[in-house]
């Protein structure tokens, strides 16, 4: 089926970029080093044993959040260091809970890069590595924790939805979570969180990526508490608390079916919606598309620990490594005209994506840009793509040409790939632009 192909290339474009950074990880982590093990507890050292086995890779050797897999995730790992949590069971402001922190190593994040870890870790490890996280920032040994108290839960029921309903309004969630919940007509639409990476509202008919989990009471406490380092704001006192449970029962009743719980018939009528919706939005198609591949993660310039420049979202020049063919600059694709595609013509972007042709008339290598991949899309969504391209606003960052291999090595690469199917190996490295 047509839509459902275009659905696993997708998935498969942004796996293969995760599954390229994680494999390489290790090569980088090595040059992290390990904070100081003395001031440490007898659980929370047994917990750092565990953290340098499962959660580096991510979280980085000092909890940082700068482990050698974050560049291509979003939202990035989370710098324990920084004493800031998003899933609360606490006042705004206030640490989390033991037991919040443990339900997040437990059961994870979904919608997000942070696996769960039940059945992988034991209960005794999950608290150990709970005491090593709380040990990264000194804000759990200074600081109470204030929970925050929910009154008796106002069972589901259509009365209560509709109270909801006007709630919901009433408080303008709307403006970010769109009037049907699924963000498509919602005032604002683009955010970015307190660590300068791009963020979506959630949509709120599709509970099973909310972070924090999609009970009524898991919902009651994302809008009471807020999400400490995005814009989802707290509501704290904005309403009694049988209004709050009115108002998480509303969004619960918005849930829909994942698309792998659909009959035929509702997967065909869901994505023929989807489709009148790109049509009559071709660049908001565009994004999400662009949003969903991660051009972003390659097509924006980082630092030294691989945190995306401010305010340079897309304007190229993160340098990617191929051993052994050389250092490929990506570039600028926001619409300035000297040194972005503001010049380029629809079509001139349209044969990078699906011949990987560039506008000189290089070839691309398949590596590392899968741009074979891209053709497979249908055209329309190649449209969408330009156009969502076109509607970026110009940010000036030249970007260098690539460095290619000389010819033995670049034969030897070749014959790595081809002949003994090895894949080079790819690796993530800082600004190779200037913005002048
Ligand atoms: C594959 C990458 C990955 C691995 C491995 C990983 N994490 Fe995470 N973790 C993340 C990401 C991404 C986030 C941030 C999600 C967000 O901001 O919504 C996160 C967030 C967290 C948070 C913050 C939750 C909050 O409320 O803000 C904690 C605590 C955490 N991870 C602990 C761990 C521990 C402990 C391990 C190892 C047992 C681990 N993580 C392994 C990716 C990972
Ligand atoms: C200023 C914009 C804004 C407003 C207003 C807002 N939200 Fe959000 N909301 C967000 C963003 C951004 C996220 C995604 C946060 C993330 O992914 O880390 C979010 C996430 C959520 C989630 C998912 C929680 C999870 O566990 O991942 C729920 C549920 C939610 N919002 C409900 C509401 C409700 C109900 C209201 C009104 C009372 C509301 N929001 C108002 C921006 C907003
Ligand atoms: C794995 C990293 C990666 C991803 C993901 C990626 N690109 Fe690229 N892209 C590159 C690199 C590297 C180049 C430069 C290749 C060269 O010059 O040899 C490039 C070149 C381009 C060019 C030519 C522009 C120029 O100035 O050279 C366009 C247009 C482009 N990419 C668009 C996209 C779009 C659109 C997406 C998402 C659908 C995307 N790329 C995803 C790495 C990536």
């Amino acid at each position: 089926m047509q839509h459902a192909r275009r659905r696993h290339v997708l998935a498969a474009l942004a796996l293969a970029a995760f599954v390229a950074a994680v494999a390489f990880a290790r090569l980088t982590l090595s040059a992290q080093p390990a904070p100081a093990t003395a001031d440490l507890s007898v659980s929370a050292a047994r917990g750092q044993k565990v953290f340098e086995s499962r959660c580096v890779e991510c979280h980085g050797r000092t909890g940082r959040g700068d482990g050698p897999a974050s560049p291509t995730l979003v939202p990035r790992p989370r710098d324990l260091t920084s004493g800031r949590f998003k899933i609360r069971s606490t006042n705004t402001g206030s640490l989390p809970t033991d037991e919040d922190i443990t339900r997040t190593i437990r059961d994870g994040l979904p919608g997000t890069a942070m696996p769960a870890w039940r059945g992988v870790l034991s209960d005794a490890e999950i608290l150990d590595v709970l005491d090593y996280v709380k040990s990264l920032s000194p804000r759990f040994r200074n600081e109470q924790r204030q929970a925050v108290h929910l009154g008796a839960n106002v069972a589901s029921s259509p009365a209560s939805i509709d109270r909801g309903r006007q709630l919901y309004d009433k408080l303008m969630c709307s403006a970010c979570h769109g009037v049907d919940g699924r963000g498509k007509d919602a005032i604002a639409t683009s955010f970015e969180d307190d660590w300068n990476q791009p963020l979506q509202a959630a949509d709120l008919t599709r509970p099973w990526t909310f972070h924090g989990g999609s009970t009524p009471r898991d919902i009651y406490l994302r809008f009471r508490t807020g999400m400490t380092g995005t814009p989802m704001p707290s509501f704290a006192d904005s309403a009694n608390d049988a209004e709050m449970w009115d108002l998480a029962n509303f969004v619960a009743s918005l849930a829909g079916k994942p698309l792998w719980q659909m009959s035929a018939e509702e997967v065909t009528a869901y994505y023929a919606r989807e489709d009148a919706e790109a049509r009559a939005n071709p660049a908001k198609r565009g994004e999400y598309l662009v949003t969903t591949v991660g051009c972003a993660l390659c097509h924006s310039p980082v630092d030294e620990s691989r945190r995306m420049l401010p305010g340079m979202r897309m304007a190229g020049g993160m340098r990617i490594r191929v051993e052994p063919f050389g250092d490929y600059p990506t570039g600028n694709l926001t619409s300035d005209k000297e040194t972005g595609l503001g010049n380029w013509t629809d079509e001139q972007i349209r044969q990078v994506l699906t011949r990987g042709i560039l506008r000189d008339g290089t070839r691309l290598l398949p590596y590392p840009m899968d741009w074979a991949s891209f053709s497979t899309m249908a055209p329309s969504d190649i449209d969408a793509i330009v156009a969502y391209l076109r509607s970026i606003p110009p940010v000036v960052n030249r970007v260098p040409r690539p460095t290619w291999a000389p010819f033995p090595r670049y034969m030897w690469g070749k014959f790595k790939m081809l002949i003994l199917k090895q894949d080079p190996p790819i690796l993530f490295l800082s600004n190779a632009g200037s913005r002048s």
